[in-house]
């Protein structure tokens, strides 16, 4: 039996890495028997920040990776829609009803949008990146779903989307869920530099698609306890990336629990910690990769799952648009 409705996705930006497993993948995975899941590839979205033609481009080939990503980490394409926003355009439509009901204030203060133009030196957002939480709002409503499985950075959008829900159904009558958010069990997993959270462009993340030559270099130049510049001195757990790894992907809790104790008395070498993380980071991608060889061996599958996702939504979301439009009485 359904609980109900799941709408998710990604813009589509490059590979995923493990901060994306542990912040959403893992949940949307857990989910696809509960939920009715779609799996949606934003490549409008995409566009919001650079809309030159090479850009539009690129796009297209890093669909194909997240739809990779997706089928590499065990969404299964026979219970999940998976499809591209750009081929769903009554999508489009809704976004511009939903424009009314948002103010441009409101929409500024959505924090997401000074940080992307301050990492991107944006110096004035288009109407297209301002709007960019109202159209992620239509996605979410067009199929109505009523649950979001995003990583953390995504909570105001989602709280837009409920306001946008609330407003419409205010005005007009009940139409739309306020979905609830779900965030993953690891919110912001830092990246191997320890600096930050982990991120592709600040070059500290691991990949999912990382073959095992280079997930074990980067485990070795991974940032530690740099007070520690000897085995035998004891060292900090707490905030270590090495062992935030630990946590969230060595099932081993004994083994785990016994490195920290060893790590805190000054009993355990760098080396030796991080061996055991490589261990386990493989063990993690080992099914991973099985999966990916196995689906990249068969290359058209990708367009298949799109053209199929497509065909599935399409029809769900004009319902939605028409069922809107009704309420509003544009009949
Ligand atoms: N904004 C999301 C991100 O950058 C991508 C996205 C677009 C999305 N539309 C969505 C996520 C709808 C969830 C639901 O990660």
């Amino acid at each position: 039996m359904s609980k109900g409705r799941i709408l998710t996705g990604d813009r589509p930006t490059g590979a995923l890495h493990l901060g994306n497993y542990v912040g959403t993948l893992a949940n949307r995975v857990k989910l696809q028997d509960e939920y009715e899941v779609f799996l949606l590839v934003a490549d409008y979205h995409a566009l919001t920040r650079h809309a030159e033609k090479d850009h539009v481009i690129a796009t297209r080939a890093f669909t194909r990776d997240l739809v990779m990503d997706y089928l590499a980490v065990g969404i299964d394409p026979n219970k999940v829609t998976i499809y591209r926003q750009s081929d769903v355009p009554s999508v489009c439509e809704l976004h511009l009803l939903f424009s009314m009901l948002a103010t441009v204030p409101r929409l500024e203060r959505v924090p997401t949008l000074k940080e992307v133009m301050d990492a991107e030196h944006i110096e004035q957002p288009s109407y297209g990146l301002l709007g960019y939480p109202v159209l992620q709002a239509a996605d979410i409503l067009h199929v109505r779903a009523n649950l979001v499985p995003v990583g953390k950075d995504q909570a105001s959008h989602l709280e837009l989307t409920r306001e946008i829900a609330r407003r419409f159904n205010f005005l007009y009558g009940d139409v739309f869920p306020e979905p609830d958010t779900l965030i993953g069990q690891v919110p912001t997993l830092v990246g191997t530099d320890g600096q930050g959270k982990m991120s592709k462009s600040l070059g500290n993340a691991i990949m999912l698609s990382d073959d095992s030559a280079t997930v074990k270099h980067k485990v070795r130049d991974m940032y530690t306890d740099p007070k520690r510049v000897r085995a035998d001195i004891p060292g900090t757990v707490e905030g270590n990336p090495v062992f935030d790894y630990h946590d969230a992907f060595n099932p081993n809790r004994v083994e785990v629990e016994e490195l920290k104790t060893r790590y805190r008395a000054g009993k355990v070498g760098d080396v030796e910690v991080k061996n055991k993380l490589t261990a386990a980071l493989e063990n993690f991608l080992a099914p991973i990769r099985e999966r990916r060889a196995r689906y990249t061996a068969n290359p058209k599958i990708v367009d298949e799952i799109l053209a199929a996702g497509a065909a599935k939504v399409r029809p769900i979301s004009e319902e939605t648009v028409r069922m809107a439009r009704d309420a509003m009485g544009l009949k």
